[in-house]
């Protein structure tokens, strides 16, 4: 049904953009397909229909954010993370304050605190769940381990250590060359889970450079490029997957503008001003005007309208917006890393690691295809992961429910017949220095 939608909207954009796109990635060569963007990035990225929405409904397009719903700070124990979306859902009680997120709270609180839409929750959140979190008890944690996800409690820590989103969880679905969030394994700025200025100030400062100040879905894009850049020159264990890579991040750049953005009658397709961006991501100013962030402290402001509930980002829309990241920017969309020096990037064979079913960064330019490549990427990662972190009956437990749990959730992506089995990461990641997956350590993930 869903993966209808995917081909619907590929051939709608057929009709325009994509031989269009084509044409022109076959006229480059390597060399020049260095060279970003290689054909613009859409002013509208995702299904069509968003570019043309007109609509706004006061009423429902209200996030609430009194009552049960007021800010509040996270207290003592409470989990905040990688995440604007999820910490800011957290603070506001659309996700557990507590913050550890269960499949019901996920589906419904980003639903209702931004109309991200349900297919899309469910690709997100069960395999988020079986890469970081319990998928016996359903639970993760929105940041760093926590002994809450276990359904055996800290005890049971010793048979199935959970990473939760950050910190050790680094690369499962957290990537390097983050919106604002830095490399784990960088040798500066390296926590994964807390927001650096300097990159949100460098996302400002981009914005003023090219729209006068507002950040749009182009901007972020292009963001996007100056990061992973700013990653292989600077740090030497930069590693980009298939999933946390060369999806996952650069799906959390478009949400930043798609479930972010202000809505209004002029603005129904939205508008992300930079003062929303600060509330939304936690910063505040200091007497000299300078971006100050406080770990945990993402606000959705007063007065904030979400996006439409018949205009909702969907499993196509993070799919198709990917694919367009491949066709404007090729480099971005290469699996592989540095080898130990910066400026060192090697990229692995992705017709190897897919069997066959990708073959060039080109390929990923293809919406249809984009949805396989991700589903098999966390089928092939989720065996490999469960592996690592789970032990005896428990990880025979979770191993059960990849065929009736974790499969099923993942048609959205497409129901990509044929396809063959992906490579995990610890297969292709071997020899990288940054796809090492320590399980624990000394590290503090702030
Ligand atoms: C189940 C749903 C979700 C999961 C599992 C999830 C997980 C994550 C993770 C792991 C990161 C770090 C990615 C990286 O390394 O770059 C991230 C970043 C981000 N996410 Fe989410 N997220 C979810 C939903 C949302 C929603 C609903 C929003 C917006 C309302 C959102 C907005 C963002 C943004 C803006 C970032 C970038 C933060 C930064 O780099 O500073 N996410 N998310
Ligand atoms: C959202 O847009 C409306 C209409 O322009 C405006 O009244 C409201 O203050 C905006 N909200 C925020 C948080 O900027
Ligand atoms: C579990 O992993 C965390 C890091 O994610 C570590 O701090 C903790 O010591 C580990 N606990 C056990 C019992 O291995």
């Amino acid at each position: 049904m869903v993966s209808k939608s995917l081909t619907t909207a590929l051939l709608l954009q057929g009709a325009a953009a994509w031989p269009q796109m084509a044409d022109m990635a076959a006229r480059n060569n390597e060399l020049e397909a260095r060279i970003a963007p290689l054909a613009p990035f859409p002013e509208w990225p995702g299904k069509p229909n968003h570019a043309l929405y007109n609509k706004f409904d006061a009423a429902s397009q209200l996030v609430s954010v009194s009552g049960e719903h007021e800010w509040r700070a996270p207290g003592p124990g409470d989990i905040r993370g990688p995440c604007a979306g999820l910490n800011a859902a957290a603070n506001h009680g659309y996700l557990p304050r507590n913050g550890i997120a269960t499949a019901e709270t996920i589906n419904t609180g980003l639903r209702e605190a931004f109309n991200l839409a349900l297919d899309a929750t469910l690709v997100l959140q069960t395999a988020t769940m079986f890469f970081d979190g319990d998928p016996v008890s359903g639970r993760w944690s929105i940041g760093y381990h926590s002994d809450q996800t276990q359904s055996l409690g800290a005890i049971g820590n010793l048979l199935g250590n959970e990473t939760g989103i950050c910190g050790y969880g680094h690369l499962k679905t957290e990537g390097d060359a983050s919106i604002t969030r830095g490399d784990w394994l960088a040798p500066e700025d390296n926590s994964n889970c807390k927001s650096y200025p300097k990159f949100a100030q460098e996302l400002l400062d981009l914005a003023k450079a090219r729209t006068g100040g507002n950040i749009t879905p182009q901007v972020l894009a292009e963001h996007q490029y100056n990061r992973k850049l700013h990653s292989i020159a600077t740090n030497p264990n930069y590693f980009s997957p298939a999933y946390a890579g060369v999806a996952f991040t650069f799906g959390a750049h478009m949400f930043a503008f798609q479930l972010l953005a202000n809505h209004s009658a002029e603005d129904p397709r939205g508008i992300l001003t930079p003062e929303v961006f600060e509330s939304m991501f936690g910063y505040t100013r200091d007497a000299n005007g300078d971006l100050v962030y406080t770990y945990g402290y993402e606000r959705i402001p007063d007065n904030w309208y979400k996006r439409g509930d018949d205009d909702m980002w969907d499993t196509a829309d993070i799919a198709i917006s990917t694919a367009q990241q491949c066709a404007s920017y090729p480099t971005n969309c290469q699996v592989g890393g540095n080898t130990g020096k910066v400026n060192s990037f090697s990229g692995v064979d992705l017709g190897d690691i897919t069997g066959g079913f990708i073959n060039s960064v080109e390929d990923l330019s293809d919406p249809a295809k984009m949805g396989c490549f991700i589903s098999q990427a966390i089928q092939a990662d989720v065996p490999s992961f469960l592996d690592h972190v789970f032990e005896g009956s428990l990880l025979s437990q979770a191993t059960a429910l990849i065929p009736t749990t974790l499969v099923p959730a993942l048609v959205s992506l497409g129901e990509c017949p044929n396809l063959p089995q992906g490579k995990s990461v610890f297969a292709y990641g071997e020899g990288y220095p940054g796809a090492q997956f320590p399980s624990e350590g000394n590290r503090n993930p702030y």
